[in-house]
Parts: structure tokens; sequence; C-alpha cells
């Protein structure tokens, strides 16, 4: 169930902790303070680092990317992977040494791994120069974690997590002034065997379309070219919607704004994949000819042990339905190898399903045991040497499939949107709707803006040119 929740402004007691703070950090003589923010996961971790840098600008912080200039290093943590904890606490670790150096610096982790409680315990009792741990539903209080801590309080932790209203208006360092996140819902209710979100980042909350509609606008106004949507299922955005406002028909609002830009998505769940989102994606010129549409197996033996409520066959039907209404779209998608109880002959359907949907890119996962999910108690008998095996032959065939892909674009236009510069001289990297990167030749006045271009070549990278604008 998600829950719609009214939207108290950004409380001013937050505001006036943020005050107290600027004025505490005169007060001990640190004149320019300069933050470090270390973001890891998935984007609405970096979602939520691009607001917590707009509360330290707020308390009077300058950003810095240099970890032993700083006054405050807050590690905004992923959880979804053992790999990603142990870079965490390697990270966490080599700050002990930067505090001798500068008995000020305060230390802070955030984050999904923040809200576990076997990570909190093990942070308070062999961690003691972290001085904040805060969870994914607090994030809005920093300013007052961060005074009560520079006045000399005791070590700050808060990691609350049940089904708080949102808080709207944080404020916000959006960093790039192309392309900017717009998170429309937190959580996630959908409890795949494999997966940590839904423990620590909590149950389904849609924000209000007004809200969302609201912040759009403001964005468009103020010259973005790109919104990405973001949410764990932005596909269950709005369930229980007293407005009736479900996620087609928020696409179909935004794309009502005027201007050009586009509308992108993220992560879309195959179980809540309606025809009426494809319905609205066909119909929306703003929104991009590209769906993540996340499979994980290719077997409906395996899809049913992982709890994602949808069979093979109905995934092959959702990508058949799309393509029967937009047929150049491009899929991508993740997936999961060496699920505990998967056979090699259950990991031959994954990979027959790659070869059958041709997918533009592929994020791809080796099986990672998470403590207190229904998976990390399932027997696991194939070894993990073997599952690297079966990993490689997977790469192997998404490559011959993405060269084949990539091939097959020479010679194709597609209006790309100029969003940094490139490696090579005098050149922009144009992003088709399809989400390929294109060298072109173009001044770097264009960037920000549109353009049709003609792809003339692929060499493992794409080249094009202009061919109006
Ligand atoms: N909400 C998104 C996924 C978020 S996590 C969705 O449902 O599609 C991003 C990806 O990490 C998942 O799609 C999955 O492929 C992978 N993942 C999650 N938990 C994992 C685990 N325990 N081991 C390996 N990969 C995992
Ligand atoms: Fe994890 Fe599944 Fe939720 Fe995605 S939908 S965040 S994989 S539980
Ligand atoms: Fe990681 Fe949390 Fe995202 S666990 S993938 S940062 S929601």
């Amino acid at each position: 169930m998600s829950i719609l929740t009214g939207s108290p402004t950004y409380p001013e007691e937050q505001r006036v902790y943020a005050e107290a703070v600027r004025s505490k950090l005169l007060e001990n003589g640190v004149l320019t303070p300069k933050a470090c923010v270390i973001t890891y996961g998935c984007q609405q971790n970096v979602s939520d680092s691009q607001r917590i840098k707009g509360m330290l600008s707020l308390m009077g912080y300058q950003m810095t990317e240099d970890r032993e200039k700083a006054d405050f290093i807050i590690f905004n943590t992923c959880a979804v992977r053992e790999h990603a904890e142990d870079r965490v606490f390697g990270n966490v670790g080599a700050t002990k040494n930067l505090k001798k150096e500068n008995r000020g610096l305060i230390v802070a982790v955030c984050g999904c791994m923040a809200q576990q409680k076997t990570v909190a315990e093990k942070i308070k009792n062999s961690y003691p120069y972290v001085d904040i741990l805060f969870g994914t539903q607090v994030t809005h209080r920093l300013p007052e974690f961060v005074y009560k801590r520079l006045s000399g309080g005791k070590r700050v932790f808060e990691t609350e997590l049940d089904n708080k209203d949102i808080i709207e208006d944080v404020p916000i360092d959006r960093e790039n002034k192309i392309k900017g996140f717009i998170p429309i819902m937190y959580g996630c209710d959908n409890f795949c065997t494999y997966c940590i979100v839904p423990y620590v980042r909590g149950r389904e909350r849609s924000r209000k379309a007004d809200e969302i509609l609201k912040e759009a606008k403001q964005m468009v106004a103020g010259g973005y070219k790109e919104i990405m949507l973001l949410g764990q299922n932005v596909n269950s955005y709005g369930k229980d919607n007293p407005d009736g406002i479900n996620f087609a028909k928020l696409l179909r609002m935004i794309n009502g704004i005027d201007g050009e830009f586009r509308i992108r998505f993220m992560t879309s769940h195959p179980k809540d994949c309606t025809e009426e989102l494809l319905d609205a994606m066909r119909d929306c010129e703003k929104v991009e000819n590209h769906l993540h549409l996340p499979f994980q197996s290719g077997s409906s033996r395996v899809l049913k042990a992982m709890n994602r409520r949808y069979t093979r066959e109905k995934y092959l039907y959702l990508i058949k339905s799309a393509r029967e209404r937009m047929p150049d779209i491009a899929f991508t998608s993740d997936v999961i190898v060496g699920f505990p109880g998967e056979t090699y002959e259950e990991f031959k359907e994954t990979l027959s399903l790659i070869d059958e949907v041709k997918f533009a890119s592929l994020f791809t996962f080796i099986y990672s045991p998470r403590g207190g999910t229904p998976a990390a108690a399932m027997p696991d008998p194939v070894s993990r040497k073997e599952k690297g095996v079966w990993f490689d032959e997977l790469i192997k065939l998404q490559e011959k499939i993405q060269k084949e892909y990539d091939r097959g674009l020479v010679g194709k236009t597609f209006r790309v949107l100029f969003e940094e510069t490139a490696p090579e001289e005098g050149c922009l990297i144009g992003k088709t709707d399809t989400i390929i990167n294109i060298s072109v030749k173009a001044d770097e006045r264009l960037l920000g803006t549109f353009a049709d271009v003609i792809i003339t070549e692929y060499d493992g990278t794409f080249k094009g040119k202009i061919i109006n604008k």
C-alpha cells in the first residue's frame, strides 16, 4: 500500500538549527567550512545527496571533493550488495587518520547501510570516530544533528523508520544545470526475496502529483532539458491515490508542460507495467524511447522463488507489447546470476531470454546474500566460482548482442541533447532518447540544446554529425 501524505514544508526548526551551525562554526574559528559528500548506490542516493548538499549550503559549508580538505565528511551508503558495503567500511575506516590531522573534522554515515541495525551497532562499537549516523527517513534533520554534535553533544544515532510524512522543500543543490532528478515515490513494498531495499527504505510513499508538477515546472522554467523521475517501482506510483493519478497519468501531466525537454524514469517493475503505461509512453513525445525493465531471471521457477510476481511469458509479452507501440524502443535491464538454488538449466533460460529480447545494455550482478532477507536462508549449493563461470558466459553473449545492436545504428538519425563535453577535442556528447551517447563536433555553446544528428561511425563508441538544429 502506498500512502499519500500532506506536504509540510521544510521545517522552520531545521532552518534555525542551520543558522545556529553557521554561528557555531564561526565561533570555532572555521571561517570557510568545507564538506565532502561521498555517494554510493543508486540514483535515489544521488538525489538524496543533492538534498544533503543543499542543507550543507544552508549551514554555510562549501563543497569539496577532497576529503583531506574537508571539515565534514558524509558517506551516503548503499547496502544492496556485499561489495558495496565492504568499500564503505574501508573508506570510513580511513577517516580515523584524517581526524588526527584535523581535530575539528566531523564524520557522518547515512543512507541504506546506516539503516541496518547490524551496521549501526558495528559503527557505534568499533568506529568511535564516526560522529553522526542517520537513516534514510530522517535526512532532512541534518542541521539538527550537526548542531548537536558541534555543540559538544554525544555522538548522534538516528535511524527511525516508519511511515513518516514526506518532507517537501528540503533545500537542494542540483549540481547539473541540464538534467535533474525528481523523486516521485520513496520506499518499496515488493520484498523480492534477495533484496534489502524494503528493509532500509521503508514502505512505499508517493509524493502528491501537484508537488511533483510544481518541481517539474520550476526545473523547465530554470532551463532543465531532462527530468528523471525516480522510484524503486515507479509503476506503483499513486496506488490508493484518492485523486486516481497513477504513473501513466502523471507522465501525461508532466508531458503537458510547455517547452522542449525530456522525461525519463527509473525503475519500472514488470508486475506493474500496464498497457496504459505503454500507451502513455507512445503518446507522450517528451518521454524517452527507452524502458528500463529489470527481468532478474529468465526462469519462471526462479522468478517465483524471487517473489517477482511475473513469469518469463508475461515479461516477453510486455516487451512485445512495447515494441508494437514503439518499434525502435531501447530496452535495458537488470539480471542476477546464481540466485540460491538456480540450476544451470535455469540459467540457460536467462541466456535465451537475453538472446530473444536483445537489450541495448544490461546491468549484471552475481547474487549477493543479504542478512535478514528470505533468500539468504535458502540452500545455495552452486559455488561462487561456478557462478562466476556462468556470469562470464552471460557477459560474452550480451557483448555480442550489444555490438550487433550498436553497429545497426550507424546511418540512423536521432535527436540528441548535448549534455557534456566529449573527450575528443571540440566535441560534445549528445544523448539520444534511447540513451546512446554520440560524440559530435559542436561548439560548447550548444551544451543544453537539442539537435538532429546522424551516426557516422561506430568503433566501440559512436561518432556523428549535426544535420540540423
Ligand atoms: N527497484 C529496482 C531495483 C533496485 S536494486 C527493481 O526492482 O528493478 C538494483 C538491482 O540490484 C536489482 O534490480 C537487482 O538486479 C540487483 N540486486 C538487488 N539485490 C541484489 C542481491 N542481493 N544480489 C545481487 N544483486 C542484487
Ligand atoms: Fe528490491 Fe524488488 Fe523492491 Fe526492486 S522491487 S527495490 S528488487 S524489493
Ligand atoms: Fe543501494 Fe539503497 Fe539504492 S541499498 S541501490 S542506495 S535504495
